[in-house]
C-alpha cells in the first residue's frame, strides 16, 4: 500500500466496520470488535485505525494506547540515570494489528510511528519516561526491537521506548 494507495489514520468512530477486521489473533479482533469504543468512550483508552481514502469505513489495521505507571526495576540502568527508583508514568502502546491481507505491506511500522509520534506530541503538555509495549511472544518482540524498542531487563516480551528516542522519532518524522 504506497503512494498510490495512501492510507489515513483516524480516531475509531462509529462508521467504521469493526465486525469485518481479522488480523487473524482472536483476542485482538475481539477487543476491536467489543472493547476499544467503550474504553474509548470511557476515556479508558484511544484506538486510531488506518483505513484507505477509497474506503473509508474498512479498518485495515488499528493500534490503542492508554497510560500507566510501571516501576524503575524494568527499565535498563542507563536510560534511568538521574530518574527517581519510584513508579514512573508512561505511554502504553496496548494493542497493535494489521488485517491479515494487509500483513507485510509497512502498514503495521506506519502505525507504529503514528504512535510514537503521537506520543512525542503528547510529552509537550504531560510527561511520560517513554512508551511500553508487551509483544505476545518472541517474533514480536523482535518486530518492536527492529523499531528500536529495548526488552526490559528481566522479560524480552516486555519493551520500551525511552522519551528521548520518541521524540527523536518524531523529529526525524517532521524533517521528512
Ligand atoms: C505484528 C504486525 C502488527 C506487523 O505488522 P505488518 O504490517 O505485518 O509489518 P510491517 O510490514 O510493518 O513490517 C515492517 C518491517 O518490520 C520487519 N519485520 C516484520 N516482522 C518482523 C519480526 N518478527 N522481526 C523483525 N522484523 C520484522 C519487516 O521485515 C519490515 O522491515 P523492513 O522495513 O526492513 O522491510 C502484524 O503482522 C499483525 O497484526 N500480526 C497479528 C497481530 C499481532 O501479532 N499483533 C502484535 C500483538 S503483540
Amino acid at each position: 500500500m504506497t503512494a498510490g494507495n495512501p492510507l489515513s489514520i483516524v480516531m475509531l468512530a462509529p462508521q467504521h466496520d469493526r465486525s469485518a477486521f481479522d488480523c487473524g489473533q482472536d483476542d485482538l479482533n475481539r477487543y476491536l470488535q467489543q472493547v476499544a469504543s467503550q474504553h474509548q468512550k470511557k476515556q479508558v483508552s484511544r484506538t486510531w485505525v488506518a483505513v484507505r481514502p477509497s474506503e473509508p469505513e474498512r479498518i485495515v489495521g488499528f493500534y490503542t494506547t492508554t497510560l500507566a505507571e510501571i516501576s524503575a526495576e524494568y527499565f535498563n540502568p542507563k536510560d534511568l540515570k538521574k530518574l527517581p527508583k519510584t513508579s514512573l508514568p508512561v505511554a502504553r502502546l496496548s494493542r497493535l494489528a494489521v488485517g491479515q491481507q494487509y500483513q507485510g505491506q509497512h502498514i503495521g511500522q506506519r502505525l507504529l510511528i503514528d504512535a510514537i509520534v503521537r506520543t512525542a506530541r503528547l510529552l509537550e503538555d504531560f510527561a511520560v519516561v517513554g512508551m511500553v509495549v508487551d509483544a505476545k511472544d518472541e517474533a514480536v518482540s523482535r518486530y518492536y526491537q527492529h523499531f528500536g524498542f529495548v526488552p526490559w531487563q528481566d522479560d524480552a516480551l516486555k519493551l520500551y521506548m525511552p522519551a528521548q528516542a520518541l521524540l527523536d522519532v518524531y523529529a526525524a518524522v517532521i524533517g521528512e
